[in-house]
């Protein structure tokens, strides 16, 4: 037991001392922080937050259900409850504080049928409505890689 002990004074005693983060000898000094990394700021915030996500949840309802290309399948649809249903989908879904509630995106559209081509022309309709509302060519790059992402769960026929 005392030679272990012994042994391990000795090692703590050959240890260097801790840097003092200063000049040899000197008193520390204070290292300059490295810069905070700026965190990439969500969909949400750079589209303009919950107005503008209210906008283009509006314009976008509006322009699919008066688009003949796509419009038959809402002829029974509340537009006004599909509005908020939107504004709340797209505020979750592009990074706001919001958290979505509804059935997810598979449940609601099956059954509908909606084609490969159908989701063309509603991603084409959110392209216009974008260039209309005065997106920056990157949101609206971003929004449309969002909503695209989810053509999966959405379209049931080729
Ligand atoms: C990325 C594309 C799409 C997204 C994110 C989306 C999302 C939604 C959401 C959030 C609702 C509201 C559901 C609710 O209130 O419970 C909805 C309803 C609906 N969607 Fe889509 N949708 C998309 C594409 C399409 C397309 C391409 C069509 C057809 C051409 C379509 C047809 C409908 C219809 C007819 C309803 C209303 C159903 C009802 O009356 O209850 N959707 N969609």
């Amino acid at each position: 037991m005392i030679p272990l002990f012994v042994w391990l004074c000795a090692c703590a005693a050959a240890r260097p001392p801790p840097d003092p983060g200063g000049r040899p000898g000197g008193t520390p000094v204070a290292r300059p922080s490295p810069p905070p990394v700026p965190r990439p700021r969500a969909l949400f915030d750079r589209l303009g937050g919950r107005p503008a996500i209210d906008a283009l949840a509006g314009a976008l309802v509006q322009e699919i259900t008066s688009d003949e290309r796509i419009n038959a399948p809402f002829a029974m649809t509340d537009l006004a409850s599909l509005r908020r249903s939107f504004a709340d989908f797209l505020c979750a879904r592009t990074g706001g504080p919001c958290v979505w509630h509804g059935r997810d995106l598979r449940a609601i559209h099956e059954g509908m049928g909606i084609t490969g081509a159908q989701f063309g022309v509603f991603i084409e309709d959110l392209a216009r409505v974008l260039d209309r509302l005065g997106a920056r060519a990157g949101e609206k790059q971003d929004m449309i890689e969002t909503l695209g992402a989810l053509r999966g769960q959405i379209v049931e026929a080729p």
